[in-house]
C-alpha cells in the first residue's frame, strides 16, 4: 500500500505547523539566548527592549506561574534561565511581539550582563572534575579481569564519535490558543505529545486536563524533537497563559541550529582481547559521554549505548562502563539509534584495529563472532539471532571474496584512486530501554456511514507509522482503505503517550489499533450470528462483504454497521496495549528489556579520490531482517533514509563548537549534510524474511533505527581505502572522515610532493 501522505506532500498540501492558518490576534513570540556558555546573571536591562514598537510583552522566569522546570528525567533544566547559564542559546527571556519581525527588533535591545564562569567543553574533562549527571553505569557478563591471560592477541585505543545535527526539514515550533476556563490548546512539532503536556503542566501549575495537545504531522523529528519540542510549546503556553492570546513561535533554521542539542558526541576507551583463533575472549570499554549542560534523554541515551556494545557479537567476558558528563553545551539528546550507534562504533573501532595489527581482514574477526540463539547479552537477555542468517546470505548473494580480489586488482593498476571494502554487522534491540513506556492506546470509532476514525499515540512523521496503523485496521476489518482516516495525535483523545520512539511506534500502537479493532469486530460478530442463527465461529468479513462458512449472505459492512447502531452496540472503542514479558533490573543490570532484536549486515564499497582526499561510495549491500514486511515500500524508505543518515554522520556532518562553547558551525554553508551526491551508488537490498516475531505488528519487524548503524560500514571502508595507498597512515577512531582527514591520512608522515610523487 502507498504510504497515505505521498500525494499531498507532493502537491505541498500537506500540514505542518507553519501551515496553520493563522487566527485573528495571534502574538509572535522569539526567545533571547544566553551570549554566554557559562556564567552568573549579574544584570538584565529589558528597559530599551520594552519601548519597541509592537512590543506586547516580556517574559522572564518570574513569570513562570509553576515550576521552572522541565527536565524529563532529572530535574536539571529551567524553562528560563534564572540567576546562571549553563550554554550558548540558553533561553533566558521570551519576547513577545505583533510580528515575528518586531519580536525580533525588541530582542537585540536586550542588555545582559554575565560574569563569566569556567567553561568545559570535552566530556573527559567534565569527568576529571567530577560533573557527572548521573552516576556511571556498569554491565558486565563473565570475569574479564582473569580473561585477558587466555588471549593470544590484546589490543587497545580510543574511539570517537562526533554529535550530528538532526536538521528535520521542519524546525522546531508551537502554536498555542487560549480555551476557556484557563485551558490552553496547543498545537506542537513533538514527537512528544503527552511530554509537553505533562512539562507544560508543571511549568503552568495546571492540571494536564486542561493542556490539549494535538499533532498532525512533523517535517521530521529523528529524535531531536522527543524531549526538546517541549521548551518551545511550553513557552508559547506560558504567554498564552499571561496574555490570553493565541502566540506562536517557529524557529529560524540557525536558532534551531544553535539553541537545541544534537546526537551526543563520545570519547571511549577500548580493549579487546582474542585468543588464535580469532573468537573475542574479553572486551572492556569505558564511555564518556558529552551530554552538555542538562540531563535531558543523555541518561537513557547512556543506557542503550551499553545495552549495544558489543553489537551484533557475543563476548562471554565483558566490563562496559559509561559516563554522563556535564558540558557547557546544549543539552544533547536522542538522535536515531539513541546512544547505539556511539557503543556499536566502539567495538568495531577496538575489530578494525586487531585486524590490522593481527593481519586479517576485519570480516574474519567480525564472522567467526556473531551472536547466535541462546547466547547472552551482557545484560542477561538471551538472543533470538538472524545475525549468522544475515551474514551467510550477504556471503552467498554478494560474494565477498569476489569483491575483495576485484579491489585488490584495481588497486594494484591505479595510484590515485584506491577502493576499500568493509562489513558492518547490526544488531537493535527494539522496545523503550525504561520498561513502562512500552505501552500504548487506540481509539477506533466506525460512524454509521460505515467510514472508520482512528487515533492513536502514534506521531506521524515520515517514517509512514499512520499507513501502517491504516493498514492494520483495514485488515482486521477488511474493509476499502479509503473507509478508514487516521486523526491527528492528541492528548483529550488518547492519554499518557510514550513519545514516537525507539522504533516501537508502529508495534506498539498498531498492536492497541489491532486490541480496539478486533473487540468491535467481535461485537459486530455477534449480532451477526443472532440475525443469521449461526456460530460466531462461521462468520467472516471479507472485502466488506459478510460470510457465512465461507459463503456470502448478500449481507455488507454499511448494512452490518447500520444494525449495529440499531441494535445499539458499541461501535467505538478504546485498545490498551502493553508488550509482555519485558523487564529490566537497574540495580544488578540484568533484565529482559527488548521485545526483539533487529540484525542485519551491510557490505560497503567506497572509491578515494587519493590527490583530492575526495571520496564516493560506490555501493552498499545489506541483507537485512524484516520478518515480514507489512509495506515493503515505506521499509525500504527507511532503510535507505537511515543508511544516508548514518553515512551522513560517519563522514561529512562535523559539529564544531569552540573553546568558548559557541557553535561555529551554525548554518547550511558551515555543516555539511548528505545530499543526492553522498548516497551510494548502488543500494542493494535484500530481505532476510522470518515469521517468528509475535511481539511485531502483523510480524513486521520495526525498521526506523536500525538502518542508520549500516552507516558506520562506510567509515571503515574509507579507512581500508587509505591504508590501501599509504598502508603506514595513522588515523586516530575519529568521526567524521572528512575528506580533510582522508587527505590527512593519504600523505600521513609524507611529505606532500612525495605523496604526489608516489
Ligand atoms: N523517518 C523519517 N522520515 N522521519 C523521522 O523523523 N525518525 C526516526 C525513524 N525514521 C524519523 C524516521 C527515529 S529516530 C525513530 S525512533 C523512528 O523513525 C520512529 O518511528 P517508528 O517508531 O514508527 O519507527
Ligand atoms: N529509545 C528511544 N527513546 C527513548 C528510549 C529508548 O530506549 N527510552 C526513553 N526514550
Ligand atoms: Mo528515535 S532517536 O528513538 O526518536
Amino acid at each position: 500500500m502507498k504510504n497515505i501522505d505521498s500525494n499531498s506532500h507532493l502537491r505541498g498540501e500537506s500540514i505542518y505547523l507553519d501551515d496553520v492558518p493563522l487566527v485573528a490576534g495571534t502574538l509572535f513570540a522569539v526567545a533571547f539566548g544566553s551570549p554566554h556558555a557559562h556564567g552568573k546573571i549579574t544584570n538584565l536591562d529589558l528597559s530599551q527592549a520594552e519601548q519597541m514598537p509592537g512590543l506586547v510583552r516580556i517574559f522572564t522566569y518570574k513569570d513562570v506561574p509553576g515550576e521552572n522546570q522541565i527536565g524529563g528525567i532529572v530535574p536539571d533544566e529551567p524553562l528560563l534561565a534564572e540567576h546562571h547559564v549553563h550554554f550558548q542559546g540558553m533561553p533566558v527571556v521570551l519576547v513577545v511581539a505583533e510580528s515575528v519581525e518586531e519580536a525580533k527588533m525588541a530582542l537585540k535591545k536586550i542588555k545582559i550582563d554575565i560574569e563569566p564562569l569556567p567553561i568545559i567543553t570535552d566530556p573527559r574533562v567534565a569527568r576529571e572534575k567530577g560533573e557527572l549527571i548521573v552516576p556511571p553505569r556498569t554491565f558486565k557478563i563473565g570475569d574479564v579481569d582473569t580473561a585477558w591471560s587466555q588471549c593470544a592477541h590484546i589490543v587497545e585505543g580510543i574511539a570517537e564519535t562526533n554529535g550530528q545535527e538532526h536538521l528535520y526539514i521542519e524546525t522546531q515550533g508551537a502554536y498555542t490558543f487560549p480555551l476557556e476556563n484557563g485551558s490552553i490548546r496547543i498545537i506542537s512539532s513533538t514527537q512528544g505529545p503527552t511530554a509537553v503536556q505533562r512539562h507544560a503542566a508543571i511549568c503552568l501549575g495546571i492540571p494536564m486536563h486542561k493542556l490539549e495537545v494535538d499533532v498532525t504531522r512533523l517535517g521530521g523529528g529523528f529524535g531531536g524533537k522527543e524531549d526538546q519540542a517541549s521548551m518551545w510549546a511550553i513557552l508559547c503556553a506560558l504567554a498564552t497563559y499571561h496574555l490570553k492570546k493565541p502566540v506562536k513561535y517557529s524557529l529560524d533554521r540557525m536558532e534551531d541550529m544553535r539553541m537545541t542539542g544534537k546526537r551526543n558526541p563520545y570519547s571511549s576507551d577500548f580493549k579487546i582481547g582474542l585468543d588464535k583463533d580469532l573468537k573475542i575472549i574479553a572486551y572492556e570499554a569505558t564511555f564518556h559521554q558529552n551530554a552538555g549542560a542538562a540531563a535531558d534523554l543523555s541518561p537513557a541515551v547512556l543506557e542503550r549505548t551499553l545495552f549495544h556494545s558489543t553489537n551484533s557479537y557475543f563476548v562471554p567476558n565483558v566490563r562496559a562502563t559509561a559516563y554522563s558528563c556535564r558540558t557547557n553545551l546544549p543539552p544533547n539528546t536522542a538522535f536515531r539509534g539513541f546512544g547505539g550507534p556511539q557503543g556499536m562504533f566502539v567495538i568495531e573501532a577496538a575489530i578494525h584495529k586487531a585486524a590490522e595489527i593481527i593481519g586479517v581482514p576485519a570480516w574474519e574477526i567480525q564472522s567467526k563472532n556473531l551472536i547466535k540463539t541462546g547466547d547472552e547479552f551482557p545484560f542477561g537477555q538471551k538472543a533470538e539471532s538472524e545475525a549468522n542468517q544475515c551474514w551467510q546470505t550477504a556471503k552467498e548473494i554478494f560474494q565477498p571474496e569476489q569483491i575483495e580480489k576485484d579491489i585488490e586488482k584495481f588497486n594494484s593498476e591505479n595510484v590515485l584512486f584506491k577502493k576499500g571494502m568493509s562489513f558492518m554487522p547490526i544488531c537493535f534491540g527494539i522496545s523503550f530501554t525504561k520498561t513502562p513506556m512500552n505501552q500504548a492506546r487506540a481509539l477506533v470509532h466506525v460512524y454509521t456511514d460505515g467510514s472508520i476514525g482512528v487515533s492513536t499515540g502514534a506521531v506521524e512523521m515520515g517514517q509512514s507509522v499512520n499507513t501502517k496503523m491504516l493498514q492494520v485496521a483495514a485488515q482486521i476489518f477488511s474493509v476499502d482503505p479509503d473507509r478508514i482516516k487516521i486523526h491527528s495525535t492528541n492528548t483529550f483523545r488518547i492519554a499518557n503517550t510514550s513519545p514516537s520512539a525507539a522504533s516501537a511506534t508502529a508495534d506498539l500502537n498498531g498492536k492497541a489499533v489491532e486490541i480496539a479493532c478486533h473487540a468491535i469486530l467481535a461485537r459486530l460478530k455477534t449480532i451477526t450470528s443472532e440475525k443469521f442463527s449461526v456460530s460466531i465461529n462461521d462468520i467472516s468479513i471479507v472485502n466488506e462483504e459478510v460470510l457465512i462458512k465461507g459463503k456470502p449472505m448478500n449481507y455488507n459492512w454499511l448494512q452490518l454497521i447500520q444494525d449495529g447502531y440499531l441494535k445499539r452496540i458499541a461501535l467505538s472503542e478504546h485498545g490498551h496495549y502493553a508488550p509482555p514479558g519485558l523487564h529490566y533490573d537497574a540495580k544488578i543490570e540484568k533484565g529482559h528489556p527488548f521485545a526483539y532484536h533487529v540484525y542485519g549486515t551491510a557490505l560497503t564499497e567506497v572509491t578515494v579520490d587519493c590527490l583530492r582526499g575526495t571520496y564516493v561510495v560506490d555501493s552498499v549491500k545489506i541483507v537485512h531482517d524484516f520478518g515480514t514486511s507489512m509495506n515493503f515500500a515505506v521499509d525500504r524508505g527507511q532503510i535507505e533514509g537511515g543508511l544516508v543518515q548514518g553515512i551522513g554522520w560517519m563522514t561529512l556532518e562535523e559539529i564544531v563548537y569552540d573553546e568558548n562553547g559557541r557553535l561555529r558551525s551554525n548554518a547550511l554553508s558551515t555543516y555539511k549534510v548528505p545530499d543526492i551526491y553522498s548516497v551510494p551508488k548502488n543500494i542493494d537490498l535484500h530481505l532476510l524474511k522470518t515469521d517468528k516475531d509475535n511481539m511485531a505488528i502483523l510480524k513486521s519487524k520495526a525498521v526506523g533505527e536500525p538502518p542508520l548503524m549500516y552507516g558506520i560500514g562506510t567509515y571503515f571502508a574509507l579507512r581500508n581505502a587509505v591504508k590501501a595507498f599509504n598502508p603506514d597512515a595513522e588515523m586516530a577512531y575519529s568521526t567524521p572522515m572528512t575528506p580533510e582527514k582522508v587527505l590527512m591520512g593519504l600523505i600521513g608522515k609524507l611529505e606532500t610532493n612525495d605523496a604526489i610523487t608516489k
